[in-house]
């Protein structure tokens, strides 16, 4: 079975790369790696002084580091277009876009465009910024977009029948949904790159179960989930560090192709080294990923 090897990928030198939500956890020790293996990585952040904290901690490891922030919330169309339009004109070329900002089991609120927050922020705002950069990617020899999703996508359905969750919030339900519907996106848009005879490519990876704020953010309470991590540790929970290689993978692995989905090779690949994964019947059915893409075109206003 293919192992990835990061020390063994050789320097990107004059590559450029957008990690979203890269002021922590995963996106964070994405970014990292990619700035150590010379990369110029724009951190695409909500938040400007969360971003130049991890900049400094960035340079700090990586002092040749070349970054760059630029602010994004991905719950808002409008900011999305604000950074694309910001981004375009910047620069002449997109070698690497991570789709990775995201938010799990919020309390229910609705986007100023009326999308659940989960749908808003892990879906539509990628959805819409893939669209806004493809043209520029698909002009950047051997670029890659790659897309976080989740274990949760197994649980996942599509509901069109209520699809910002307004008839009924479950947080866990609302969030499955929008990892599923990542990678729906990520398969039907390589799909899409092959129709068209592009180069580039698109993945997607999950990073199993890892030690994030993202985690801290669930209604478990904080003081117990710090009670039993130890035996987390030692059971499931692996570093945001060990989770990102999934993700750098799909970026840089050597040996992948177009539609391949990563995670880790543990147990219910819950934690471990990354490895090309499986994901269920439901993500690769053509028929919905295409209605999905046509929906999130009309609702995040692409085509009227
Ligand atoms: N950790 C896990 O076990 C796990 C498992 C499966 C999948 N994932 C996926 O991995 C990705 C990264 O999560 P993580 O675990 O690294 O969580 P995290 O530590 O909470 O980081 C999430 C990042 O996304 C940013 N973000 C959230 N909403 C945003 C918005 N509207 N606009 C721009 N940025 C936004 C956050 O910014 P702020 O700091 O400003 O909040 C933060 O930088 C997510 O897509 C998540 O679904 C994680």
């Amino acid at each position: 079975m293919a192992t990835f090897n990061i020390h063994i990928i050789p320097s990107q030198k004059g590559r450029i790369a957008i990690v979203t939500g890269a002021n922590n956890g995963l996106g964070y020790e994405t970014a990292l790696a990619l700035a150590k293996k010379d990369m110029k990585v724009i951190l695409a952040c909500r938040n400007l002084a969360k971003a130049e904290i991890a900049k400094q901690a960035i340079c700090k490891e990586v002092p040749q580091a070349e970054i760059d922030i630029m602010v994004i919330d991905l719950s808002k169309l409008a900011s999305v277009r604000t950074f694309a339009n910001a981004f375009l004109e910047k620069y002449t070329q997109l070698d690497i876009l991570i789709n990775n900002a995201g938010i799990m089991t919020p309390p229910f609120s609705l986007s100023e465009e009326g999308f659940e927050s989960q749908m808003a922020a892990n879906y539509f705002g990628h959805f819409l910024l893939t669209a806004l950069l493809l043209e520029m990617l698909m002009k950047t020899p051997h670029s890659r977009i790659v897309t976080l999703s989740s274990i949760a996508h197994k649980t996942g359905k599509i509901n069109f029948d209520d699809l910002q969750s307004q008839k009924k919030y479950s947080p866990m339900v609302a969030y499955s949904q929008s990892k599923l519907a990542c990678l729906m996106f990520s398969y039907e848009l390589q799909r899409r790159l092959t129709q068209m005879g592009s180069q580039t490519i698109s993945l997607a990876a999950h990073p199993g179960i890892s030690d994030t704020n993202l985690l801290k953010n669930t209604p478990i309470p904080n003081w117990l989930f710090d009670l039993f991590k130890p035996i987390m540790n030692l059971t499931f929970l692996q570093s945001a560090k060990a989770g990102a290689e999934p993700t750098l993978y799909a970026a840089l692995g050597e040996d992948v192709k177009g539609g391949d989905y990563f995670g880790p090779d543990g147990f219910n690949e819950m934690r471990g080294r990354a490895k090309k994964v499986e994901s269920t019947p439901l993500s690769k059915d053509e028929t919905l990923a295409k209605k999905l893409w046509e929906v999130s075109e009309r609702l995040c206003k692409i085509r009227q």
